[in-house]
């Protein structure tokens, strides 16, 4: 019997709390009786996000509502800015492209967030842009951007900035409101401890005026249909929704609202500082930033002489540690510890032990307990 820990940045572990909810019988959708979770769904949900802007519900996995951004906000031919630090950034430039947009890509190096000050300069030089496109958690890499001097610099701009916190929504903080960031992505499946299927969009005011004169096609995504079912008295959604996972949601959005968003986030930042130190005492090379803001993942060098796919089926298949590999073209290269979510500091210290088994194993030299030992370090100083 080999228990298991699913330590990868989406889709996590989830609380039995969620999986018990999402059990039960279903609640039809067209009843009050279902209105009622899903108006408490909402009302959590903006409480996550930090916002008083509607939060739009969509039935699919995160990159719908990334799609729903860009075609209920723009036009054929519309000018775009796109800063991508990695695999994600890189899906706003394949959707900008889709469309018809016309996009300037600041691309930065993987490992690094963006600079603000390049989205800055860009802004400058063109009045044209009608959205600026970021990614909020850049899973691929474990950085984590500066939305709030983002936000800052696109305010006073006419374009509306678009954030994809997909991984970052409940684990490392995005200020919706404070930051002015228009419209904010995420999916159910990571720090929002629900199963896939859940996608979500904030949408500003400023992103409303810009969606009124939408011309790009849309019918699944129209936000505008998404606005008015969530306007009526029993607010519904156009279309069937995923019962079950709405019920999962409420449980999840009840644990969070019990927790507080600033222990939620001091624990997702204590766990990404442990993770962390202990991977340079083990010797390894982090591949993310060394940032507190870093608290979803973390992304590590594969050492020389290891083979990536090796150390993770000795991770998952010997010690019940699923890790996550590299994504294009750092595969192979750099391995990633998911810790956003329903993860504790117990459930650092059994990721990285597997990890260091693992490494010995394989023949890298790291003395038994040299990680483990200096995240419990961590914990003492953060005083958990
Ligand atoms: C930052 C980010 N953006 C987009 C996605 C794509 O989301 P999905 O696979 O739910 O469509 C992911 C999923 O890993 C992600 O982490």
């Amino acid at each position: 019997m080999i228990k298991k820990y699913l330590m990868t940045p989406g889709p996590t572990q989830i609380p039995p709390e969620v999986l018990l909810a999402g059990a039960q019988p279903i609640v039809h959708h067209r009843t009050a009786a279902y209105s009622a979770i899903f108006s408490r769904v909402l009302e959590n949900l903006k409480h996550v996000y930090q916002t008083e802007n509607d939060v739009l519900c969509f039935t699919s996995s995160g990159t719908g509502a990334m799609e729903s951004a860009v075609v209920n906000l723009l036009s054929p031919g519309d000018e775009v800015l796109i800063a991508s630090c990695g695999k994600f950034g890189e899906r706003w430039r394949d959707l900008a492209g889709v469309y018809g947009l016309v996009h300037d890509y600041l691309e930065f190096e993987w490992g690094r967030p963006v600079e603000p000050e390049d989205i800055e300069k860009a802004l400058r030089s063109s009045a044209n842009y009608k959205a600026v496109f970021v990614t909020h958690s850049e899973t691929s890499t474990g950085a984590v951007n500066d939305m709030q001097a983002i936000g800052a610099i696109v305010e006073d701009s006419d374009a509306v900035l678009v954030a994809d916190s997909i991984s970052g929504m409940g684990s490392a903080e995005l200020k919706t409101d404070a930051w002015q960031v228009d419209v904010v992505v995420a999916g159910s499946q990571k720090a929002l401890m629900t199963p896939p299927g859940l996608a979500f969009a904030s949408v500003s005011d400023k992103a409303w005026a810009m969606a009124e004169r939408s011309k790009l096609p849309k019918y699944y995504f129209d936000w505008r249909k998404a606005r008015k079912a969530l306007a009526a008295a029993d607010p519904q959604t156009p279309y069937t929704p995923a019962v079950s996972l709405i019920a999962g949601l409420d449980a999840a959005l009840a644990l969070i609202r019990e927790e507080g968003l600033e222990k939620l986030f001091h624990r997702h930042r204590v766990m990404g500082r442990a993770c962390r130190e202990a991977v340079k005492a083990m010797g390894l090379e982090l591949f993310s930033p060394d940032d507190d803001r870093s608290s979803s993942v973390t992304a590590v060098r594969v050492p020389e002489k290891i083979d990536d796919k090796q150390l993770r089926r000795l991770t998952r298949d010997k010690y019940g540690v699923q890790l996550a590999g590299g994504q294009g073209p750092i595969s192979g290269k750099i391995f990633r510890v998911g810790h956003c979510g329903y993860y504790n500091y117990s459930d650092i210290v059994v990721a990285l032990s597997a990890m260091e088994l693992a490494l010995r194993e394989l023949g890298f030299q790291v003395d038994p307990g040299a990680g483990t030992a200096r995240a419990e370090q961590i914990f003492g100083e953060e005083g958990i």
